[in-house]
């Protein structure tokens, strides 16, 4: 019988974190819904929903016996974590860079043409320090990196500001310094991401910018998986 499913949030990851505590990122972790009720100061109907809720969201495996069941927490599950994790870093540590995962993906091209605009470039190549590759490498953000992404917004970014032609506006947009990695653990140390300054509607999407073509330098392809470290200035 499909389960009704609704986001994941904060009672949910709540719950998730209990299990982790308990164990349950090395393995399974032996659970009766009575028990997490008594903890979570709930009902062993919510128990039980938000159970199921991580479940639907494959943040967790269940197997039911008849004196409770094994849960074990999966990769999404840890990602999840890892994404409240990052969180409380940037609160208590000061400094600390944001790491952002996610795959390499293609855009519409449209990078290019902004990126080769001399309205920008001028301002690239005194603000960057370098005249970047006309281009913009798309990356598609894993779910916890979307959240993630918004401690970014306490760095102080490098601005870009908009500016006009004879027959239009362009607009202003903000740069941080970026290392981009791959799979394989290599590194480009000298990137920025680049974003326009205020529409916040394509969150999952990082465009990343660099002197040269990354594709190439890093030999990366569409479905790569690339982990993109944002800095502070
Ligand atoms: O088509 P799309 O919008 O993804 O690309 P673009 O912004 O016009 O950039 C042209 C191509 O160069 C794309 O394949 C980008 O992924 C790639 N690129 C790169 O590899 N390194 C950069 N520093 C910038 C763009």
């Amino acid at each position: 019988m499909p389960v009704t499913t609704s986001a994941v949030g904060h009672d949910e990851l709540a719950v998730l974190k209990l299990l982790a505590l308990d164990g349950g990122l090395d393995g399974d972790v032996k659970l009766s819904c009575a028990g997490l009720a008594e903890r979570l100061e709930a009902s062993n109907q919510t128990a039980s929903r938000r159970l199921q809720r991580l479940e639907s969201a494959g943040y967790l495996t269940r197997d039911t016996v008849s004196d409770g069941q094994w849960i074990a927490i999966t990769d999404e599950g840890e990602g999840a974590l890892r994404g409240e994790y990052e969180d409380y870093r940037r609160i208590f540590e000061a400094d600390t860079d944001v790491t952002l995962e996610g795959t390499v993906t293609s855009g519409m091209g449209e990078g290019r043409h902004y990126i080769s605009l001399p309205g920008y470039r001028s301002q690239f190549d005194a603000r960057l320090g370098y005249e970047p590759y006309p281009g913009t490498l798309n990356v598609a953000l894993r779910e916890d990196s979307v959240r993630r992404r918004s401690a970014v917004s306490s760095f102080d970014p490098i601005p870009i500001d908009g500016w006009e032609s004879e027959d239009r506006t362009y607009g202003p947009a903000v740069c941080h310094p970026a290392t981009v990695e791959t799979a394989a653990g290599e590194v480009y140390e000298r990137a920025h991401t680049i974003a326009p300054e205020r529409t916040h509607h394509d969150d999952d999407q990082l465009e990343v910018i660099a002197p040269e073509k990354l594709r190439e330098v890093l030999t990366l392809t569409d479905g790569d998986h690339v982990t993109i470290t944002v800095g502070d200035r």
